[in-house]
């Protein structure tokens, strides 16, 4: 394992670990409000980003990444080469593709995991972290929609996945700020009382600790807060770089840099990468989105996305507890350390991937919201992450098709809910390997039926008609013909084109202009600046193109 590396110039213009624009330029470290900009400008808020020129380039406060990352020591596993033969290959190092290939150690079997950046460094990584069965109000919900039993079984897999990361921390001796905590929901309208009330007790009928306080611990003034006690939180992209040491420890391969850029069956399951293959009975698609699945799972679900900002506070315990807010606009709330010391971690409501023109202005709002709530300091770190919601709140784990495609396991799904889900889904799915029956399998079903109309593609928010428009540090979308082109301008104003067409169903992406990412507002695939992949489902970079 490498040392953890302090980020490139190029990747703090990015703003993603892992891949990266090639571009070795120093971003100009310079914080503007962007509401008072555009209106020193006479602008609307909607035009405001088109009318940063070189000079006046707003970069938002922090520094761009996720502070669970940065404090993570960096693995460094070599990439796949040659054809190579395992029990199971599990396809995504992150919570659930760790999880699944560390049960899969521990009953013996042999397992490849193939990752298509570095270990944890992605959704799991970019996570609020809270370990917790509180998942907002989900218990009256699920009662309510499909009985008592079905929510007992949401409570009892989730309970689970507690413990086994509690018993994994321990057993492993994972350093990753493991803390016990007690999590809240809040919030600051007093008609919502009655349903915190209500979820209350909805999860003391599935057996939950729950109680109801007049208001929220929180610096703010908050109407009513339901709390779960002895939930915990922690650092996750530590956890992971934990299993995955844990997972080598007991005979797993795992291999980073290593994009399955196809998975099919030959006699066995196949996973083939750009320099290698790995053959195996099971394949375990543990890739946030399935990049392939027997029963598309894209369409059943919606990629949502959240700003998150990390801020320096003087007191550790500035906040005691977790905290997720139900009012709209909503916002979650916890503590954490990096390597320079404590911070306040706080997010911003969700909005749909690749449907928002101006994600910068997210931040700001987020920014200004935490000045007047809570006692921060600077914006140490700031970043973008995506999760899917599924319309009935229940992820989608196991076999999607078991009499036509034996042995293909996926996990998606997880409503920002996955560090709980997705553990216990991981669990699951070795079981299920093992031959050992799960209890939590028709709770899961891949193949439950869902709402069609659930899904809403997007449409790019970037279409600009000359690239004159795209200003240095943005992108723009420009058509040419039947082409469709995504340009990115660097700060020394250098066009950087590739197509605009998403490689997983062809839809035009949209330019983050806080992550500087290509992002696709159908199926939340997201790419590099320079079109390489970053999120799924789409496996192909953004193919080239020229100008
Ligand atoms: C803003 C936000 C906050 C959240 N906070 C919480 C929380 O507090 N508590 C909670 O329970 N849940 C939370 N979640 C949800 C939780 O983080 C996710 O559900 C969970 O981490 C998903 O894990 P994963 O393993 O599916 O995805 P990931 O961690 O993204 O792992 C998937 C891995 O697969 C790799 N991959 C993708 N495609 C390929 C390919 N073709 N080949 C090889 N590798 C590939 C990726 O690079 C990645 O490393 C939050 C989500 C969001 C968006
Ligand atoms: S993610 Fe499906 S079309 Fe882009």
């Amino acid at each position: 394992m490498g040392l953890n590396r302090k980020p490139k110039a190029a990747e703090l213009l990015s703003g993603r670990e892992g891949k990266q624009p090639n571009h070795n330029k120093k971003p100009r470290l310079k914080t503007v409000d962007l509401g008072t900009f555009s209106r020193r400008r006479g602008l609307s808020m909607e035009m405001h980003r088109n009318a940063w020129d070189a000079e006046e380039m707003a970069i938002l406060s922090g520094k761009p990444g996720s502070c669970w990352v940065a404090a993570a020591t960096a693995t460094n596993y070599p990439p796949l080469e040659g054809s190579i033969h395992a029990d199971a290959v599990v396809v995504g190092a992150g919570i659930v593709g760790l999880t699944t290939a560390l049960r899969l150690c521990e009953a013996g079997r042999s397992v490849i995991v193939v990752e298509g950046l570095r270990t944890g460094g992605q959704v799991t990584g970019r996570s609020t972290a809270k370990i917790t069965t509180q998942h907002a109000l989900i218990y009256r919900h699920l009662i309510d929609t499909f009985g008592r039993d079905l929510a007992q079984t949401y409570a009892d897999a989730n309970s689970a996945g507690a413990v086994q990361i509690r018993e994994w921390v321990r057993n492993y001796a994972i350093p990753c700020d493991l803390e016990a905590k007690d999590a809240y929901t809040y919030s600051c309208d007093a008609s919502r009382r009655t349903q915190i009330v209500a979820e209350a007790e909805a999860a003391r009928q599935v057996g939950l600790d729950a109680d109801v306080l007049e208001r929220a611990p929180l610096p703010f003034e908050t109407a009513a807060a339901l709390r779960f006690f002895d939930q915990a939180q922690f650092n996750p992209a530590m956890y992971l770089v934990g299993l995955a040491q844990a997972v080598t420890a007991r005979g797993g391969r795992i291999f980073e840099n290593s994009r399955a850029i196809s998975i099919g069956e030959a006699s066995r399951w196949r996973v083939v990468t750009d320099s290698g293959t790995v053959h195996a009975e099971h394949v375990v698609v543990a890739t946030n989105m399935t990049v392939k699945s027997p029963v598309g799972m894209a369409n059943r679900t919606q990629p949502r996305c959240h700003t998150a900002m990390a801020f320096r506070i003087d007191d550790p315990l500035a906040v005691d507890g977790m905290f997720i807010g139900i009012d709209d606009p909503t916002h979650s709330i916890r503590t954490g350390r990096d390597a320079e010391g404590p911070l306040l971690v706080a997010l911003g409501p969700k909005f749909d991937t690749g449907q928002d023109g101006d994600v910068a202005k997210r931040f700001v709002e987020l920014e200004q919201w935490a000045r007047m709530s809570l006692p921060v300091g600077d914006v140490a770190w700031r970043w973008c992450n995506e999760d899917y919601d599924t319309a009935d709140r229940v992820p989608y784990a196991g076999e999607p098709d078991p009499a036509k495609a034996s042995g293909f396991h996926i996990a998606t799904g997880f409503n920002a809910w996955g560090i709980t889900n997705g553990t216990a889904a991981g669990t699951m799915i070795a079981d299920l390997i093992c031959a050992r029956p799960s209890p939590w399998q028709k709770l899961y079903d891949p193949a439950r039926s869902y709402p069609e109309d659930f899904h809403k593609n997007g449409r790019s928010q970037s279409f600009v008609s000359s690239l004159d428009d795209i200003v240095p540090g943005m992108g723009g979308v420009i058509v040419r013909g039947d082409e469709k082109i995504a340009a990115w301008r660097d700060t020394e104003g250098v066009l950087h084109p590739v197509s605009a067409t998403c490689t997983h169903k062809g839809c035009t992406v949209t330019w983050n202009n806080a992550d500087n990412t290509w992002d696709c507002p159908c199926h939340g695939s997201i790419f590099a600046a320079d079109g390489s992949v970053i999120h799924g489902p789409a496996r192909k970079p953004l193919a080239p193109a020229a100008l």
